[in-house]
């Protein structure tokens, strides 16, 4: 059997990357959050004061910049152009315009080729919106996480205060649910479950509930090569 890839999709707020995390330090496997890409570029156009309507300079942008992840699990970094980012590609200025960013098939073209490079020789666990449909087609695990959008806000405000923001629940549910709408509904590599994705519904479920689950569900594919 080739080296194990697990994909992880979901909306926003629905626990990927927590799960993703503990997931990949639990298998041994590498942790890629491909979303902190598309997050390190809408920063990056933001520092520009770029439109984000011209998608032709949003492109161009993307083909430009040099976006790299070290991912070692206990310490995981974003750089763009050499600057460390990782905190500041949480800020509420980027969430609210990324997907705008996200939705630009060029945008896309140029992320989704450097994330399949990175799992090319295997042994990842990579979260996104297009994982199990576009970048990792042939990952041995496919998951997509939900959960109800009150919980999923909640969640994320939790998230938010730990790294000193207050946002009102009112501004992410709404936050939450245009983002989810503008990844749903655009053309390229929308956020849909894989067809062979175990659908798993976090809501209520302890993060160790939900990790227990994924876990055992790759056992069952492993022992089925
Ligand atoms: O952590 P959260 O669920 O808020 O989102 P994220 O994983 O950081 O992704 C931020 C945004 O990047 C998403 O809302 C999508 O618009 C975009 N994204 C994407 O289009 N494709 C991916 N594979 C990952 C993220």
């Amino acid at each position: 059997m080739s080296k194990l890839n697990v994909a992880i999709d979901g909306p926003a707020g629905a626990g990927k990357s927590t799960v993703a995390k503990l997931l990949a330090d639990k298998l041994g496997l590498l942790y890629i959050d491909t979303g902190s890409m598309y997050r390190a570029l809408t920063w990056k156009a933001l520092q520009l004061n770029y439109d984000f309507n011209d998608t032709a300079a949003l492109a161009e942008l993307s083909s430009e910049v040099m976006i790299k992840l070290i991912t070692d699990n206990q310490n995981y970094r974003v750089f763009i152009d050499g600057e460390d980012v990782t905190g500041k590609i949480r800020q509420p200025e980027v969430s609210q315009r990324v997907s705008l960013v996200a939705r630009i098939p060029e945008v896309r073209k140029n992320m989704v080729r450097q994330q399949q490079s990175m799992a090319a020789s295997g042994g990842v666990v990579m979260d996104g919106r297009d994982i199990g449909t576009r970048v990792l087609p042939d990952a041995q695990a496919k998951f997509f996480l939900t959960a109800s959008i009150e919980e999923r806000a909640r969640r994320r405000q939790r998230d938010l205060k730990q790294k000193g923001y207050h946002v009102p629940l009112e501004t992410l549910m709404a936050e939450i649910s245009q983002r989810d709408y503008i990844d749903q509904n655009r053309e390229t590599d929308p956020l849909v479950p894989a067809e062979e994705a175990i659908i798993i519904d976090t809501t209520g479920l302890t993060i160790n509930q939900v990790v227990e689950q994924m876990v055992q569900h790759i056992e069952n594919v492993s022992d089925c090569k």
